[in-house]
């Protein structure tokens, strides 16, 4: 059955569809596409589940057909933006890691804990102790509180598991909570190579994840992309070439977890595989910055994560000067980035990586939407593609992060 639903008077609406002329490169004010007054219309089928925008104008032009679709009125008082999208999350892991936290305020570094077999292993095996119901329950909240925030689009990675029963199961909860929560657009990440597990040889694991990992997960449709983390203390360049080759083989499209705790020229790599996205890139070289910046792979920053291991900021003036399309997202996880808080992203993008109004706008947007492949159904408020859309609390998009932190 069709239903036609909608929005009007908006205090403004924002389209963003200039962004897909420029491919979201050095973003501008006028690509944000404002409408004054703003109304949209979206409508929902039992084979689109999450409806599909069928026309987009100012409230004062609503065509007749679309007069009695069920509006609701936002008395000029909330603007309308595309839905939000956050493009790297590690959502679905098992207990937390604040003693750690502790100890790295106290000085100890990331790498240190690492080492010693907390860090990422820590989270492993507080993850492997849930079954997969409590998984699920613990991912369905914290996608909750995404959703007062207006986030509508999400990237989720395993990771958490490193052995194929448990990694195969933290890809079933990402299926299980796409399929429970329609009004989120999902994209499931198969991470496998997120770090090396207690019980197996380096070796091993290595030929666990091309010859039986990555075949399964193709084989069961568990994901749409493959990531891994090349990092000192984790996956050489090498290995991270051969997963990442053995994936594509195996037609899965590609990310990389690139350049975090130090340089490896892991961001060129992502580029020159023709990835999706290159994250992370505190330590990107020069280098780095012309790879991504000739090439379509979007380059995600996550702000959070400098933030809160302490470490300057991505160099994203640069990276968006250059011409690199960039994306900003939460790495919302337990041990770099504990928020599901993607505005707050936002307000330190703004203030300590100099970026624009429309830069950040596109970031979280049609950019975010490229970074998952979505960019022909996704990211703009265009008749046609899927209707998800945020409504804002606020009368602006500056006031998502003016506030900071603001509490839906
Ligand atoms: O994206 N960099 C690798 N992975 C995560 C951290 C994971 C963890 O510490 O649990 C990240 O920052
Ligand atoms: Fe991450």
């Amino acid at each position: 059955m069709k239903r036609l639903q909608g929005f009007k008077n908006s205090s403004i609406l924002y389209t963003g569809a200039g962004f897909e002329k420029s491919l979201g490169r050095r973003p501008q004010d006028s690509e944000m596409g404002a409408i004054t007054n703003g109304a949209i219309v979206y409508e929902t089928t039992s084979t689109r589940p999450h409806g599909e925008i069928v026309w987009v104008g100012s409230s004062d032009a609503i065509p007749a057909a679309y007069q009695s679709a069920h509006f609701q009125d936002l008395n000029g008082k909330q603007a309308i933006i595309p839905g939000l999208i956050d493009s790297h999350t590690h959502l679905v892991f098992g207990g937390n890691r604040a003693g750690e936290f502790a100890e790295r305020c106290g000085g100890v570094s990331y790498e240190e804990i690492a080492k010693r077999g907390g860090g990422i292993r820590h989270t492993v095996r507080s993850t492997r102790a849930l079954s997969e119901d409590a998984l699920f329950e613990i991912a369905n909240a914290r996608l909750d509180q995404r959703r007062k925030l207006g986030i509508r689009g999400i990237e989720t990675k395993s990771g958490y598991g490193l052995s194929l029963d448990s990694e195969l199961r933290i890809l079933r909860v990402n299926r299980r909570l796409a399929e429970q929560n329609p009004d989120f657009r999902f994209h499931s990440t198969f991470l496998g190579a997120h770090d090396f597990p207690d019980d197996l040889p380096r070796e091993d694991y290595l030929k666990l994840i091309v010859n039986e990992m990555i075949p399964e997960v193709a084989k069961q449709k568990l994901a749409d992309s493959c990531d891994v983390f090349i990092d000192r203390g984790f996956y050489t360049l090498d290995e991270g070439r051969l997963i990442l080759e053995t994936a594509i083989k195996h037609g899965l499209p590609v990310r990389v977890h690139a350049d975090e705790l130090v340089n490896t020229e892991s961001a060129k790599l992502a580029a020159d595989l023709g990835a999706l996205s290159a994250d992370h890139l505190l330590k990107i070289s020069d280098t780095g910055i012309q790879a991504l910046a000739h090439s379509d792979t979007i380059a995600t920053i996550l702000p959070g994560t400098a933030f809160y291991l302490k470490t300057a900021q991505a160099p994203a003036r640069k990276l968006i000067d250059a011409g690199a399309r960039v994306a900003i997202a939460t790495d919302f996880n337990p041990g770099t980035s504990v928020t599901h808080h993607l505005p707050f992203m936002l307000t330190i993008s703004a203030l300590y990586q100099g970026m624009t109004r429309a830069e950040l706008f596109a970031a979280v947007t049609y950019n975010a939407a490229c970074a998952l492949g979505w960019e022909k159904t996704a990211g703009t408020l265009t008749p046609g593609k899927d209707a998800l859309i945020t409504v804002l609390p606020f009368g602006s998009f500056e006031e998502t992060y003016y506030e900071m932190s603001w509490i839906p």
